[in-house]
Order: C-alpha cells, then sequence, then structure tokens
C-alpha cells in the first residue's frame, strides 16, 4: 500500500486540517486504491472494501470514495487523453493518478468544479508536494473548462476513419479489446458502443438460490431474477449477511453463468444420469449450482415445464468437480455439498474416458465478458494471452469430449465473447473429431432473445444485464 507518509506536508498549508475531513479520507482513499492498483497491480474491489473497514469510512464517504476510485479506473482512458493535452509535461505516476481522479469528479461526477479541483490539489499538496499541487491545480482548471462530450470531441479520433480507436476514447477501453467486441457483434457500431457503455456501469448484485437448499424468497429483499429461475437481484447491502449465502446454500452468480448450468443440464440423454464432471471448476460458482441441480433436479423446470427441446433434470446424479489449483479446488469444495471435489489437470485426467453424462467446461480465458466486475480488468489483459489460452482451450475441449460418454453432452463456456475463445474453438476441435455434433444451444434457454443465430449462445451485458458468457453444447455421438 502506498501511503507516501514517508513525505512531509509542503507549503504553506502543511499539516493544516483538511476542510472536508470526512470527504477527503474518502479521496484520499480512493486515491490509495489508484496508487495500489498502478504500483502493485492490486484488485480495486477487494483493496477498497478493506480500506473502508480500517479507516471506518461508511455510507456516503464510503460510497464517495468508492466511486472515485472505481469510476476513475474504468474511465482512465478517456481521461489519459485529455490529461495528455492540457499539461505541458508527462506527469509522474502518482501525479498522473491525482490528475485522473480529478478528471473523474470534474467531467463525470456532479462534484462542482471548484470543489474537484481544491480537493484533489489539496490531496497532492498533502502527498505528493507543493510543486506537483501547482501542477495539478493548473491542469485541473483547463479540464475544467469543457465538458466530457467537448473533451471528446477533441480527443477522440473521427469515428469516420478510425470507428474502433474513436470508441476507445470515448467509452475508455483498450482498443483491441473494442476490435475484438466489434469482430463479437459482427461490426455493428451502435451495439458495441451499448456494450461499452454497459462494461462502464456498475452490474446488479445477482444471487442464485441452490434448488432444494434455497428459494428466491428467503433472499432478504431480493428481487426474482429476469432471465434465471434460481435467480435474484439484490438492491443493496452486504450479500455475505444473508444466511443462506454464508450457508453456501445460496450465493452470488451472474445469470448467465446459472443458465450455461442450467441448459446443459435440460439436453435430453438416451439413458438415466448417474455421473457429471466440473473439469474446470474453481471457485466452484457452477459447481454450486450444478451440485444442487444434480442432488435435488431442475426443481424450477420440474415445476413449471421446459418449452422447447429441453427437459427438466430429475435430479439423483452426483457431480465430480475438479481444479487444477489446489486453493481454487478447496473453493469448491467449501461451496459444495454432495460433490466429490479433486485436483487435477484436465488435460492429463485422472478419470477414465467415456465416464460422464455431462460435463461442464468453463475454461480459462481472458474474462473478456466481465470488465464491469473489475474496474481495472480491462487495462490489465493482454491481446498476446489470447493464442495461448486458444491452444489450452482445444485441448481442455478434447478433453471434456473424451470424458464424455457415447450419447451424452458437452457444455464449452466462456466468459469471453472474443471469437478467438469462442466459435473458432469449437469450431477447430468438432472439425477435427468425428464422434461430436454440435445442438442449439438456444433450444435449452426458451424464451431469452437475443442470443445470436446460434447453434451457439452469446449473453450481452447490454443485452441481457449478464457478463458476456458464451455457451456451446456438444454431443458426444454413440460409436
Ligand atoms: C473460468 S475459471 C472457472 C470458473 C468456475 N467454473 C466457476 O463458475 O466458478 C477456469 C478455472 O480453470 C482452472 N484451470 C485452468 N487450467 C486447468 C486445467 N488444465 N485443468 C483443470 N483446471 C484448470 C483454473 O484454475 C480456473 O479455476
Amino acid at each position: 500500500m502506498t501511503h507516501r507518509t514517508d513525505r512531509k506536508p509542503a507549503g504553506g498549508r502543511g499539516g493544516r486540517s483538511p476542510r472536508r475531513p470526512a470527504r477527503d479520507q474518502a479521496r484520499n482513499a480512493a486515491f490509495d486504491v489508484l496508487r495500489a492498483v498502478d504500483e502493485r497491480d492490486a484488485y480495486a474491489n477487494l483493496l477498497m472494501p478493506r480500506l473502508l473497514r480500517e479507516r471506518g469510512l461508511k455510507g456516503r464517504d464510503a460510497a464517495l470514495a468508492t466511486e472515485l476510485a472505481y469510476g476513475t479506473l474504468r474511465g482512465l482512458g478517456g481521461y489519459d487523453a485529455i490529461i495528455k493535452v492540457c499539461g505541458d509535461r508527462e506527469p509522474d505516476a502518482a501525479v498522473r493518478d491525482a490528475l485522473r481522479l480529478g478528471a473523474h469528479q470534474l467531467l463525470k461526477m456532479r462534484v462542482p468544479p471548484h470543489a474537484a479541483v481544491g480537493t484533489t490539489v489539496d490531496l497532492v499538496r498533502l502527498r505528493i508536494g507543493a510543486g506537483a499541487a501547482k501542477f495539478v491545480n493548473a491542469v485541473l482548471r483547463k479540464i475544467a473548462s469543457r465538458s466530457l462530450d467537448e473533451w471528446m470531441a477533441i480527443v477522440a479520433p473521427d469515428p469516420a476513419g478510425d470507428l474502433s480507436g474513436h470508441l476507445a476514447i470515448v467509452h475508455s477501453h483498450p482498443r483491441w479489446i473494442v476490435s475484438a467486441f466489434r469482430d463479437a457483434l459482427g461490426a455493428d457500431a451502435d451495439e458495441t458502443a451499448a456494450l461499452l457503455e454497459a462494461d462502464n456501469a456498475r452490474p446488479l448484485v445477482t444471487l442464485v438460490a441452490r434448488p432444494g437448499r434455497s428459494s428466491v424468497s428467503e433472499l432478504g429483499n431480493a428481487e426474482p431474477g429476469r432471465l434465471s429461475p434460481y435467480a435474484a437481484y439484490l438492491p443493496e447491502g452486504d450479500p455475505g449477511r444473508i444466511t443462506a449465502v454464508a450457508e453456501t446454500r445460496a450465493a452470488v452468480q451472474d445469470e448467465a453463468s446459472q443458465l450455461v448450468a442450467l441448459a446443459l443440464t435440460r439436453v435430453p440423454l438416451d439413458r438415466r444420469d448417474e455421473v457429471w464432471l466440473d473439469m474446470c471448476a474453481g471457485p466452484g460458482g457452477k459447481a454450486g449450482l450444478l451440485d444442487a441441480l444434480a442432488t435435488h433436479g431442475d426443481l424450477a423446470g420440474l415445476d413449471d415445464g421446459v418449452p422447447g427441446a429441453g427437459e427438466a433434470f430429475a435430479g439423483g446424479a452426483r457431480l465430480l468437480a475438479a481444479d487444477a489449483q489446489h486453493h481454487r479446488s478447496r473453493l469448491v469444495w467449501q461451496t459444495t455439498r454432495d460433490a466429490a471435489v479433486v485436483t487435477a489437470d484436465a488435460t492429463e485426467p485422472a478419470w477414465r474416458p467415456g465416464s460422464f453424462d455431462r460435463v461442464m467446461l468453463d475454461a480459462p480465458c481472458t474474462g473478456l465478458g466481465a470488465l464491469r466486475r473489475r474496474p481495472e480488468a480491462r487495462w490489465r489483459r493482454d491481446p498476446s494471452g489470447v493464442a495461448e489460452l486458444g491452444r489450452l482451450q482445444r485441448r481442455l475441449l478434447d478433453s471434456a469430449l473424451d470424458a464424455t460418454r457415447p450419447g451424452g453432452v458437452v457444455a464449452y463456456v466462456t466468459c469471453s465473447p472474443h471469437l478467438a475463445e469462442t466459435r473458432v474453438v469449437v469450431g477447430d476441435v468438432i472439425g477435427r473429431r468425428d464422434d461430436v455434433r454440435q445442438l442449439d444451444a438456444r433450444d435449452y434457454l426458451p424464451g431469452i432473445e437475443g442470443l445470436g443465430d446460434g447453434p451457439h449462445v452469446q449473453f450481452w451485458p447490454h443485452r441481457h444485464g449478464t457478463d458476456a458468457m458464451f455457451l456451446a453444447l456438444l454431443r458426444r455421438l454413440p460409436a
């Protein structure tokens, strides 16, 4: 953690009490989070709650600190472009973080300009020094002279000549991610913009009431979900304080994550289910739901019927959950009840081929589908990782198909819409094999619009309010 308390407050006001103590505590906490993200690759969503607890920030001040840090991290692509044209020199990293924080207050939050500039300059004077405070004052005053839209018209490339570059600055995403999203959305510019916008909004906290273990009505003031029969949206409060969550009968889980697991269980099989495999199970979100479904059945589907090609699973199967990393398989063990849990490398399986009726492969991926959850995540991803992940994804998918009995089914899932991790991987693997048939996954998610042209399914934050989760369902053909 970088407090920089070793530096003496400089300048005439050094040592004087800040004007708005609680508010400035919020700004200090936000600044500390930005520095920690920058300097030691901290995760903002883990660090911020800890800082708030340690410093006793609650209520509106906690909300302000969180919005300052998360909003600044999300928006910093655009803010950096503005800072560049407003300063006469390249700021050092700490000064740049303070400028980003000030720019966010000036351009995105309803903080009056004098307060946004004054509090940021105070913070810099106390934490960095008088010279830096003077520079920050000059740059922020320039930034305050225009609105965000006006600045974007100046700093973003012309969309006619460079649409990805334009969207990247205006919606503050790395350019390669914008290009990947455009490819996945069939180059639709408006949809790409809507997706980027959705990535910049705070997601709803979604819970799952694991069937047979909890019910939506038990989850405090949460409202029933729109897409998954087991989902509920929590308007406010700490989900960890809900008894069913603390007892792992319910959990925090994105609705698309619930639906891809449910779809896998709804594919009709030629004989009774006995064993399922979740081969990349850590930390256990999907395994927790699959474990409950395997034991108790798809109770909502059994009550209401499943229209379309799907069938509600009646229960009576057993789940084996595996993860290559021991600390992650331990988390799976903690969140499941009936599942057997092992630490195993699924590319060199510890199980016999052809053993499982249903296999979930929630493959390691770039996570580009969940950028809204981790404010800094988009800046940490690296396009060079995509090819290497693609090789692992292909090996894991082959292994998943080998593990499945003839007549059984595999769900290939990624929390990324990047074509190189989704359709291309599935196409390559099934193109090499003659024992696989791809099913139309939309048939097992009846009533949900906007899933694409099939046979795979792609969820989207801007269409469904979920993570951008991909699902392909593959039937292993009888020999
Ligand atoms: C996308 S995460 C799975 C998320 C999980 N299904 C859930 O819903 O909580 C991918 C997981 O694959 C695991 N993994 C990576 N390579 C693996 C391998 N060769 N064998 C088994 N697990 C692997 C990682 O440790 C990571 O926990």
